[in-house]
């Protein structure tokens, strides 16, 4: 899957959330999603960001994207409650939602974690995915093989020191997937699995590692042959999986 070469259809007339689409790794997957021929719908905090992701992907002749700006942070039951009711009124369904966005915190030892910090990390790591998800649920049973992918990392898998709430809302996300996995299996065609995507040159790699020199990590657009493969048709049977986007 890491050497997966993408048919340059792949992706047509399928509609695709992706949350943190303006920076980084969001960025990368919503062009690339678009490049592939999806409409995709560019969720983000900062609107100038999102505005600058939708003129590249116009520029770059790709069907015409949508903004939904949104704070995962400060968003509410009814915000998610309208936004299902506008995505249903504008897209009528939903092949595809990449989960991306996070906020990284400060890294320090849980006992110095105050409840506003933690809290705070969880609403945009962890109950975000959840509330987009579950009020997506119908839009996404009406496509005919809708896929979702968490965005996982090392420390989610297995815990390190100092990643706090962090790596603690990427392990739940992780066991969410599994479970949405399970339970959605049998009666609908939606799969859930997580990518992995390993070090990678963005703002949160920065500030995580500050003293780090970039430039021999992969860039977003090196990593998303795994990004292409599980929002396609050619992994229709994965499900319940983390993948690594790297092969270390
Ligand atoms: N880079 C790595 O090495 C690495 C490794 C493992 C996992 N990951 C995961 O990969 C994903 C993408 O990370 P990245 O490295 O591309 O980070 P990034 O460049 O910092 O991008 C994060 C994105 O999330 C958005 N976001 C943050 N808080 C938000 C909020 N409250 N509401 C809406 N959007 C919000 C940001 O929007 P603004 O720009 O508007 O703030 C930004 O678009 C994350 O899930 C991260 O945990 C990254």
């Amino acid at each position: 899957m890491l050497n997966y070469s993408a048919p340059a259809n792949l992706l047509k007339d399928r509609v695709i959330l992706v949350t943190g689409a303006g920076d980084g790794i969001g960025k990368a997957a919503a062009k690339t999603y678009a490049q592939y021929g999806a409409t995709i719908i560019l969720l983000g905090k900062t609107i100038e960001k999102l505005e600058q992701v939708y003129d590249e992907i116009e520029q770059a002749n790709g069907s015409q994207p949508a903004i939904y700006p949104m704070n995962l942070e400060g968003a509410t039951a009814k915000d998610y409650d309208d936004m299902q009711v506008t995505l249903e009124k504008e897209f009528g369904q939903l092949d595809g939602i990449l989960h991306n966005a996070a906020l990284l915190g400060s890294l320090m030892p849980i006992a110095q974690f105050d409840m506003a910090h933690w809290g705070k990390i969880m609403q945009v790591n962890l109950n975000a995915p959840y509330m987009l998800t579950r009020i997506c649920l119908p839009l996404l049973e009406k496509s005919d093989h809708a896929s979702v992918i968490f965005t996982t990392d090392d420390v989610g898998i297995d815990g390190q020191g100092y990643w706090g709430a962090y790596a603690i809302s990427k392990s739940a996300c992780d066991n969410m997937m599994q479970i949405l996995a399970d339970e959605m299996e049998v009666n609908t065609t939606i799969r859930f699995n997580s990518i992995n995507p390993g070090k990678v040159a963005t703002t949160m790699r920065s500030k995580a590692y500050p003293g780090e020199d970039p430039t021999g990590l992969p860039k977003p657009d090196d990593i998303m042959n795994s990004y292409l493969y599980l929002m396609g048709e050619d992994s229709q049977s994965v499900n319940g999986q983390i993948i690594n986007a790297q092969s270390s």
